[in-house]
């Protein structure tokens, strides 16, 4: 893994436009995986104040929740057009529909979308406990899309966005490790003294299933953005 300790996000942010540049320059149709959270965010930012034309490429994103539509402003649907797709048009934008009536299928459905379109580069967050996308601890490193129940501490730390903590949807449909392992280059941004015990375990630690993030030690082609809190237990 590339670790960079960066000492903002902004400066975070212009190492991964970098990469998305230099990847556009190779296909402009590429595919990017793309996540919500907040450690995307100054990244979404940049890409929208740069002149960097995505309207050739494809989007799927990581996640959404179960139950919440597009008008809701904490579905993911909504934080990315917000942050991102209404502001840099792409040729098409997938993410999971967390309103499907048949989950199952919706699920199927998605895996049929990233084996038409594999990822070039997928951007991710990472959770206190070394989730990434929905994927939680104990998730079998070979999962495609599935229906994820979420765990007390994942519903924890989101219930900041939500008015309270019974507000926060308890499922969640997630791109699943497997898939996420695919794509050809990943970038890992985490910031904050919050994510620095996942992080150490991420890098350093065994690659276990408790550490869902911890499989990114098998894949050839990872940066991990951080800044010095993040890093602060390597
Ligand atoms: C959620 C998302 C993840 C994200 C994580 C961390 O659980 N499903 O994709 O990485 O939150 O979020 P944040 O970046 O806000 O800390």
């Amino acid at each position: 893994m590339d670790v960079k300790i960066v000492s903002s996000q902004e400066e975070g942010a212009q190492i991964a436009l970098k990469i998305f540049q230099d990847q556009l320059a190779k296909n402009n149709a590429s595919v990017f995986g793309l996540a919500t959270g907040s450690s995307p965010i100054a990244f979404y930012e940049a890409a929208v104040n740069s002149d960097i034309d995505f309207t050739k490429a494809t989007s799927i994103n990581l996640d959404e929740y179960v139950g919440l539509d597009g008008n809701n402003d904490q579905s993911y649907i909504y934080f990315m057009k917000s942050n991102l797709f209404d502001k840099k048009p792409f040729k098409v934008n997938y993410l999971p529909n967390g309103m499907a009536k048949d989950l199952a299928a919706e699920t199927k459905r998605y895996d049929q979308i990233i084996d038409d379109n594999p990822i070039d580069l997928q951007i991710l967050g990472i959770g206190r406990n070394g989730h990434i996308g929905f994927n939680e601890p104990g998730t079998p490193f070979d999962i495609t899309t599935h229906v994820v129940d979420l765990t007390p501490s994942t519903i924890e730390a989101n219930a900041r966005f939500f008015e309270n903590k019974d507000a926060v949807p308890r499922q969640a449909i997630s791109m699943g490790i497997g898939s996420i392992m695919k794509s050809k280059k990943i970038i890992l941004f985490a910031y904050g003294e919050s994510k620095a015990q996942a992080i150490k375990d991420t890098i350093e630690g065994s690659v276990t299933t408790h550490v869902p993030a911890s499989v990114l030690q098998n894949h050839n082609d990872v940066t991990v953005i951080i800044d010095q809190a993040a890093a602060s237990l390597l």
